[in-house]
């Protein structure tokens, strides 16, 4: 079997390491890749955006199957423009991919099926939107309405910071028409957590619970990023499995489905944890990256038999295997990210890490010049690896990242302490 996988962050490179360990496979693609992804894939140099080219690609090369990894190409509509050219394609067509493109759908949506999620209102008069945020006051959450990688949302502590989100979003246009609309929302207090589902549309197969860290810095301070490190199993939520399944998962599956935007694919929660209960505060609709490091890591099962199964409909019949312990990612980053960071660094100490079952080093942001891998974004690594439990992943995770060198090198050195803590308790 032939496979496609569209994008160039870690999450690609753990889909492409993961779908490489099918017996069925003879040969993957990745549209752009990175540095490390040529060791188990060809790179192909196709932005993971221009649909056309794809398309294209897929067909000449007799591409049995795509792989869509991050939320821009599903939004724009790449699964709807696969299967019209009759390609098998995974991931959520653009009517379901809605989810993550739009938070004010979303946040309908979740109130339309009684699903928990914070009060909230949305706007398209910046003028309004300010009234509303002085009469609730902070601490206060502004949203652009649309894809704004992950940096549309703004967690206000101060009535004039939400504002100024507000002027910047809707009148400065810092996202484009992404902002045309923003979402004002109730500020939660909790523990985040993700989790992440199968689904074919009515059969909903959970994966195993985990924790992105968003800050760049230890302790969750500074600005959010797109996840500094991500462990699986997350104790916050382990045990509540069956309540997300049946207050979140199923209902948000079946919501989608009578709506007649039948949702296929991976289905993300980034859920708080309140004293109240647990509440959405989004959907993604895709692996989440840096989680798709560690809870693919700990997949037993084939990943081309699961995604078959979703495509046949009868995700019902397949059984998911997971490894036992636990499992963890630390992401390397340039220093600077997430605002301004110099690309071209040389990486040193790879070649000292062996490529294990038990650890890998998965490339997100690097490129290979003259023979040589070298930095090329802001998230450059994410040394995964998995143990009997968290302290013996988060072990041999730490153990290799201090071998790998690069000038600006950053990381938390708190992967995970949230969970080691409650593990203790
Ligand atoms: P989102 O993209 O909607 O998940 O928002 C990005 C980040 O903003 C989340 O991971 C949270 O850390 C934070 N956030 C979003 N909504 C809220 C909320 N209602 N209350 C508190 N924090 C929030
Ligand atoms: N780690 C958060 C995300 O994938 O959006």
């Amino acid at each position: 079997m032939k496979v496609l996988v569209v994008g160039s962050g870690g999450r690609e490179h753990t889909l492409v390491w993961k779908l490489a360990q099918s017996p069925r496979m003879d040969r993957i693609y990745c549209a752009p890749g990175n540095g490390g992804i040529s060791k188990l894939a060809e790179r192909v140099d196709i932005s993971a955006d221009d649909m056309e080219a794809l398309v294209r690609f897929a067909r000449d090369k007799g591409v049995d199957l795509t792989v869509v990894g991050p939320e821009g190409p599903l939004a724009l509509g790449i699964v709807d423009r696969f299967e019209e050219a009759g390609l098998r394609v995974f991931g959520p067509r653009k009517n379901a991919a809605i989810l993550e493109g739009s938070k004010q759908f979303t946040k309908d949506f979740l109130t339309r099926h009684g699903i928990p999620t914070a009060a909230y209102q949305s706007f398209t008069d910046p003028e309004a939107a300010i009234s509303y945020i002085r009469r609730q006051g902070a601490p206060i959450v502004v949203k652009a309405d649309g894809l704004a990688a992950g940096k549309g949302v703004i967690v206000a502590q101060q009535v004039d910071e939400a504002v100024a989100a507000v002027e910047e979003i809707m009148r400065a246009k810092r996202f484009g028409a992404a902002g045309d609309t923003v979402v004002v929302e109730a500020c939660l207090v909790g523990e985040e957590a993700s989790f992440m589902a199968f689904t074919d549309g009515k059969t909903v197969v959970p994966m195993l619970s985990s924790q992105d860290h968003k800050q760049v810095l230890d302790g969750d301070q500074g600005p959010n990023t797109g996840g500094m490190g991500a462990y699986t199993p997350a104790p916050v939520i382990q045990e509540r499995t069956a309540e997300i399944m049946d207050a979140i998962m199923v209902p948000t599956v079946r919501g989608m489905a009578e709506e007649g935007r039948p949702f296929t694919g991976v289905l993300y929660a980034g859920l708080m944890i309140t004293t109240d209960g647990i509440s959405v505060l989004e959907y993604n609709v895709r692996f989440g990256d840096p989680e798709a490091q560690p809870i693919l890591f700990r997949l037993k099962s084939d990943l081309v038999d699961i995604i078959e199964a979703i495509l046949a409909n009868r995700l019902h019949e397949c059984r998911i295997e997971w490894t036992e312990g636990a499992s963890a990612c630390v992401v390397l980053s340039s220093g600077g990210y997430p605002g301004t960071y110099e690309t071209g660094k040389e990486i040193s100490g790879l070649d000292v890490i062996p490529d294990s079952d038990d650890l890998y080093v998965f490339h997100a942001g690097t490129q290979t010049t003259n023979g040589k891998i070298v930095t090329a974004g802001g998230r450059v690594l994410g040394v995964t690896a998995r143990g009997p439990n968290l302290a013996s992943a988060l072990g041999r995770s730490y153990d290799a990242v201090n071998r790998i060198h690069f000038e600006g090198k950053h990381y938390r050195t708190d992967i995970g302490q949230k969970g080691l803590e409650r593990n203790k308790g």
